[in-house]
């Protein structure tokens, strides 16, 4: 395991189309072992592979709800709409506020290839479109209406 450094907005690797993940072998567990333990250690909601200037459609998200690592992930049926503040490890000291769905449902592949279901709301909900986003290459100050400073804690 291993802490991978997170790209900072202006790195061009965010922006960029990712790939589907084909190969589930002990070199994507610890892809995700190192996500994981990047994102904990960041203190952040989620990851997504890009952020770590890898362009695979993997993201991991940790939340009230518990720890996911969604592969190939797809929202498969989205409703409601939240409006909130949302922040980025890839923006540091800003956050915006975005419209997201209130509910999404997510089509994955777990670390062994299972394809799996999941029913994200609110906080939850929010995180996974946000990360998702991020193997679009979109990050969330294309979307929010108002840009904020984040004040020091
Ligand atoms: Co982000």
């Amino acid at each position: 395991m291993a802490l991978r450094t997170i790209v900072q907005e202006g790195d061009a690797v965010l922006r960029k189309k990712t790939f589907a993940v084909e190969v589930f072998d002990a070199k994507l567990h610890e892809l995700l072992d190192d996500m994981k333990d990047t994102m904990q250690h960041a203190e952040g909601a989620g990851l997504a592979a890009p952020q770590i200037g890898i362009l695979r459609k993997i993201v991991v998200i940790q939340v009230e709800e518990g720890y996911f690592e969604l592969i190939n992930p797809k929202i498969i049926e989205s409703t409601g709409e939240q409006v909130g503040p949302e922040g980025c490890l890839s923006i540091q000291g800003k956050y915006g506020i975005v419209a997201r769905p209130q509910s999404v449902k997510v089509e994955y592949q777990d670390r062994y290839a299972k394809v799996q279901q999941l029913t994200a709301v609110d906080f939850f909900a929010r995180a996974v479109c946000h990360e998702l986003d991020h193997l679009d290459g979109i990050l969330y100050i294309d979307k929010a209406t108002e840009l904020r400073i984040e004040r020091k804690r």
